[in-house]
């Protein structure tokens, strides 16, 4: 016990002179430097926020990992209120952002809402007036339908039910003896008889990726029909309906060993695929980390918690027009989560655990971050020592 006190005791040091030497690169020694000595107490609204990715740093799967509970826990005051504005800043999804709030609540044990959550799908929503009265195509694992009709967006079909209106439109379904029958089955098989639209008339308008496809082979193929024809499978080419990926990681950690292919992944195999099949390059947009618009939305929804938190104090410190003079990332994705806080600059700050897809000794050579710690609650104990709050 003691040799890890110890152990700790010297990771912390290393971790303030790592955190001091990225103020000086960033041109902020003094203000570093200051609150490193500062020894008093909580300033009424705090100076820094904190964003959490989730796969591979709070979960693997669903289990907590590296002390996550008890990491975000620090977080809070003994009552259960809010101390420090946090959020999760995942490109993982397929379920609302309500929903997964109460599912990190019940893991984490803490009250988490949900606009503590910001998925990788969560800035379709700003693209509601555009497809207003469009039928549009959800793809992913989960619930992909119900986050985009909870959005707002009204005409949706998931990829699963649009595909069970076309027969033989996939050639191996009989050969899938693995598919997991859904606990909305039996409405699913009634729609099957009387689709909610015309799905053979009336064109795709918009093809929206939310979560990692569950079945790629399948779904390659319905998109390359919906993308290659204009939105209408069987009918002749025509021009390609818009094309959105939540994310583009092309690797993330769940719960195997080894990292496993993402949705960045899937992009690839269906743009190469349609590619070959079509005259013309595939066009699609991809939302999440790295992207800086991500984070700067990010920063303002804390900004928010944290003028909720404290309605009548205002900041500490307003360092260049930001309410934080610091927000750290906790990832453990070098190209997604820390390559995006380097892009996204100030107040932005990178800290890279060892509990996913980084699994290195120093830094990461291509995307160091400002601190490199072992797990997310080595992370929170260097951060809330850096900014002295017990
Ligand atoms: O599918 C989830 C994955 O792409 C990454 O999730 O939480 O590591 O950003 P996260
Ligand atoms: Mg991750």
């Amino acid at each position: 016990m003691s040799g890890f006190r110890a152990a700790l005791a010297r990771a912390t040091a290393r971790s303030r002179a790592e955190l001091q030497a990225a103020g000086r690169r960033r041109g902020q020694p003094s203000d570093l430097g200051r609150r490193l000595s500062h020894s008093g107490a909580a300033p009424a609204r705090p100076s820094f926020g904190i964003a959490f990715d989730i796969d591979g740093v709070i979960l693997r799967g669903r289990s907590p990992i590296g002390g996550s509970p008890q990491a975000i826990r620090r977080l809070y005051s003994e009552d259960g209120t809010l101390k420090i504005p946090f959020l999760f800043l995942t490109n993982g999804g397929g379920v609302p952002e309500h929903k997964r709030a109460l599912e990190l609540s019940e893991l984490l044990g803490v009250n988490i809402s949900p606009a503590q959550v910001v998925h990788g799908h969560s800035p379709y929503r700003e693209l509601v007036n555009r497809f207003e009265n469009d039928l549009i195509i959800a793809v992913g694992k989960g619930e992909p339908a119900t986050v985009m009709i909870d959005y707002g967006f009204r005409k949706v079909l998931s990829i699963d039910e649009y595909s069970s209106y076309f027969k033989d439109i996939d050639p191996l379904a009989p050969f899938k003896k693995w598919i997991v029958q859904q606990a909305d089955n039996k409405n699913m098989k009634s729609e099957k008889v009387h689709p909610s639209y015309d799905v053979f008339e009336e064109r795709v308008k918009g093809v929206f990726v939310l979560s990692d496809p569950v079945d790629w082979g399948r779904d390659l193929q319905v998109l390359c029909d919906i993308l290659s024809t204009g939105g209408l499978p069987g009918s002749g080419r025509g021009d390609q309906p818009p094309l959105y990926f939540a994310s583009d990681d092309l690797e993330y950690q769940a719960a195997f060993p080894s990292e496993r292919l993402g949705m960045g992944a899937f992009r690839i195999a269906l743009e190469s695929i349609f590619n070959q099949v079509n005259d013309h390059q595939l066009k699609y947009i991809s939302y999440g980390k790295p992207n800086p618009f991500v984070f700067k939305n990010a920063a303002n929804i804390l900004e928010k918690l944290a003028i909720c938190m404290h309605p009548s104090s205002l900041p500490t410190k307003k360092v260049e027009g930001h309410q934080f003079s610091t927000i750290y990332m906790i990832g453990d994705n070098p190209k997604v989560d820390i390559n995006g806080a380097l892009k996204a600059g100030p107040p932005w700050s990178p800290v890279l655990t060892r509990t996913g897809v980084f699994r290195g000794k120093d830094n990461d050579p291509q995307y160091p971050a400002d601190l490199v710690v072992d797990t997310v609650e080595d992370a929170i104990n260097c951060i809330l020592e850096k900014e002295c709050i017990q």
